[in-house]
């Protein structure tokens, strides 16, 4: 099976990375961008085909992932010619519905995919949420379980989501960056106070995910009567911290 990643950026390297980390089994990757040097991204590079145009990308794709700006999509789709008919795009770019992909399209009879990811694919760890108007079929499945744990939810579901799964990443490392500009405040140097808060999400991590235990569970195990994790909660609570990063994802999703 030829998958065809259109664009090396920050996800498309992401994509193409965690499908060349997973086994390959049948599948053979051909992969374009504009910026010849976009190829640097790939940790993997001798698995990949790099293609030399648009056009041999989508002769060479059964599969064509769409990985480059919601603006750039319009011309991508209008260069699909008809020898792509009968084959499955799947896009990436956020906030472009399934209808503008379907209206845009000249060649006929081509399954039409929405996900939402996010760089953690590279890990095959992410969560794929998939969104299209056929039901999903084995070879998409087969292509997407590579990049982590597909979701099929309705268009809707998909935009909303947004917020957490392809911005979530970036909500994260914005909390974490507070607790690093905390550290630099107490006189940590160096490079100590990013190394140290990263040491507490990843063991963090780890432990929600080794031990399987919720949010609250974990916040129960940590907090004692009077100690400094529950001053530090419940000064959160009083500034509605949670009730605001809530507000922030809604008006987020709202544009
Ligand atoms: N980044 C994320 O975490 C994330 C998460 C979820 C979803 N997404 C979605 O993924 C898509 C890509 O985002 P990104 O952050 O990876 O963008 P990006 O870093 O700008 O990557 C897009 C790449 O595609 C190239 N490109 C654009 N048009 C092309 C064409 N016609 N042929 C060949 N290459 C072309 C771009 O080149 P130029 O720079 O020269 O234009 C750029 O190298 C977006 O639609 C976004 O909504 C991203």
């Amino acid at each position: 099976m030829n998958v065809g990643i259109l664009g090396i950026g920050n996800l498309g390297s992401s994509i193409i990375n965690g499908l060349t980390q997973s086994d390959a089994g049948k599948i053979k990757l051909f992969v374009y961008d504009k910026n010849g040097n976009a190829i640097s991204k790939v940790k993997e590079a001798d698995r990949v085909n790099m293609v030399k145009s648009e056009e041999e990308l989508y002769q060479n794709s059964d599969i064509l992932f769409v990985a480059v700006k919601p603006l750039q999509v319009k011309s991508v789709l209008h260069k699909l010619s008809a020898g792509f008919a009968g084959k499955t795009v799947i896009s990436a770019a956020a906030g472009v519905s399934l209808d503008f992909i379907k209206n845009n399209l000249t060649a006929p009879n081509i399954k039409i995919y929405r996900i939402m990811t996010n760089l953690g694919c590279e890990f095959n760890s992410a969560p794929i949420l998939v969104a299209g108007d056929e039901p999903l079929d084995s070879t998409v499945q087969e292509v997407l379980g590579r990049l982590g744990k597909i979701y099929q939810v309705n268009e809707p579901l998909l935009n909303a989501l947004t917020t957490i799964v392809g911005s979530g990443p970036a909500l994260i490392s914005y909390f974490l960056d507070s607790l690093v500009q905390y550290c630099k405040i107490i006189g940590l140097e160096g490079d100590s106070s990013r190394e140290i808060v990263n040491m507490v999400a990843l063991s963090t991590s780890d432990y929600l995910k080794y031990n399987r235990v919720t949010y609250e569970e974990l916040i129960e195990k940590i907090t004692t009567p009077g100690g400094v994790t529950l001053r530090v909660l419940h000064n959160m609570d009083k500034m509605s911290v949670k009730g605001r990063i809530v507000d922030s994802l809604i008006k987020g999703s709202h544009n």
